[in-house]
C-alpha cells in the first residue's frame, strides 16, 4: 500500500516539500491551504511534471482538511514567517493560533499519524501541537536541527575545501539564536575539525550557522528559506516511512534527559516507523549542557507567555 503524507500550508516550504516527496516517489501527497485555488493549482502544476520527472506518486491540492484522512505523516508548515521587528512572542502568538487550529483538525482527521512541525518558533510550536493533539511523545517531532546541522556542515566544508559528505556535525538546542553547534562532535572523517580550522574561524562559522536563516531573509528582503528546509523535512519523512532508524537532531519532548523536563528541544533522536524511537543523552561539556538548558528555559518561557491553552 502506498504511503500518504499531508502537508498543511502550500507556501514556499510546503510546496517544495510536496514536490520533493513525489519526485522521489516516497508517498502520495495531499497539499492543504486556506487560500482557495492555491493548493489545487500548485498540485496540478507539479502533477504535470510527472512524465518528465518520472514519478507515479499522486499529489492533490485542497482546502478541505478531511482529505488528510489516514495520512501516515502530517507536516505543518502553515503560518507566517517572522518579519523585521517582530518579537519571538508576537510570532508565537500569531502562529500559535494557526498551529492550534490545524492540530485540532489533524487529531480529528488523521489520529494515527506522526506530526512533523516546521512552523516557527519551532520548538514552541512543536510543544503546542503535542499538547493540543494529545498524541504520544514519539508521534510529534519538530524539524530544526536537521537544517541547522546541514547549514553548519556546508559552511565547514567550504572553509576546509572538502566534500560536505566527509563532515559530521551536530547542532542541538532550540531552532533559533540559542542553538548549540557541538564542537566535540564536529569532525572531518572522524577527526575533530579543531585540528584543521583555527579557533576564530570555527567561532565565525558557528555564529554564521546561528544566523543562517536570518542571513537568507536579509538577502530576500521578505520571506525565508525553503530549499534547505524542504530537503530537511524530506530526510525526516524518509526515515519514518522507510523505518530506517536514522539518528538525527530534532525537536523532541524531554522528560528528564539532560536535566530538562516538560519541553520540546533539539536533541539527537532515532527516527523510525514509530516516530521518535529513542532520545540519545550524549556527553556534553559543562558549558554545552548549560547552553542546552538555557535554550530549553527560553523555549518554556516563550510557550508559557503565549497563554494559548
Ligand atoms: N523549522 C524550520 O527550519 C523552518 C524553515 C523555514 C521556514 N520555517 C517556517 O515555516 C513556516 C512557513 O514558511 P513559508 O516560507 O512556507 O511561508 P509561506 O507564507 O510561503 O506559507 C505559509 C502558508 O500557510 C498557509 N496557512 C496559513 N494559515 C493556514 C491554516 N490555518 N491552514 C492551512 N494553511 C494555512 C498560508 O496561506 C501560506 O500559503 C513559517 O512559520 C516559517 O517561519 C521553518
Amino acid at each position: 500500500m502506498k504511503n500518504k503524507v499531508s502537508i498543511i500550508g502550500a507556501g514556499f516550504v510546503g510546496t517544495m516539500t510536496a514536490q520533493k516527496i513525489v519526485e522521489k516517489n516516497l508517498a502520495d501527497v495531499v497539499l492543504v491551504d486556506i487560500i482557495e485555488g492555491v493548493p489545487q493549482g500548485k498540485a496540478l502544476d507539479i502533477s504535470q511534471s510527472s512524465s518528465l520527472e518520472e514519478f507515479d506518486a499522486k499529489i492533490t491540492g485542497t482546502n478541505d482538511f478531511s482529505e488528510t484522512e489516514d495520512s501516515d505523516i502530517v507536516v505543518v508548515t502553515a503560518g507566517f514567517p517572522r518579519t523585521p521587528g517582530m518579537t519571538r512572542e508576537e510570532l508565537g502568538l500569531k502562529n500559535g493560533n494557526v498551529v492550534k487550529s490545524v492540530t485540532e483538525k489533524i487529531r480529528a482527521c488523521a489520529p494515527e499519524c506522526i506530526i512533523i512541525i516546521v512552523t516557527n518558533p519551532l520548538d514552541v510550536m512543536t510543544h503546542l501541537a503535542w499538547k493540543v493533539s494529545g498524541f504520544q511523545d514519539s508521534r510529534v517531532v519538530g524539524m530544526g536541527g536537521v537544517l541547522d546541522t546541514a547549514r553548519y556542515k556546508y559552511f565547514l566544508a567550504e572553509e576546509l575545501n572538502v566534500s560536505v559528505k566527509d563532515i559530521e556535525a551536530l547542532v542541538l538546542g532550540s531552532h533559533g539564536d540559542t542553538m548549540i553547534p557541538v564542537d566535540s562532535y564536529t569532525t572531518l572523517k572522524g577527526i575533530p575539525v579543531s585540528q584543521f580550522i583555527k579557533k576564530e574561524n570555527l567561532n565565525a562559522i558557528i555564529e554564521r550557522t546561528k544566523t543562517g536563516g536570518a542571513e537568507i531573509v536579509k538577502l530576500f528582503k521578505s520571506g525565508s528559506a525553503w530549499h534547505g528546509p524542504s530537503s530537511s523535512i524530506v530526510v525526516m519523512i524518509e526515515a519514518i516511512l522507510r523505518d530506517s532508524k536514522r539518528v538525527l537532531p530534532a525537536s523532541a519532548y524531554l522528560n528528564g534527559a539532560y536535566g530538562i523536563d516538560g519541553t520540546h528541544i533539539g536533541v539527537p533522536v532515532k527516527l523510525g516507523a514509530s516516530g521518535v524511537e529513542e532520545i540519545y543523552e550524549i556527553n556534553l561539556s559543562d558549558e554545552e549542557l548549560a547552553a542546552l538548558r538555557f535554550s530549553a528555559d527560553i523555549t518554556k518561557e516563550t510557550f508559557d507567555k503565549l497563554r494559548i491553552l
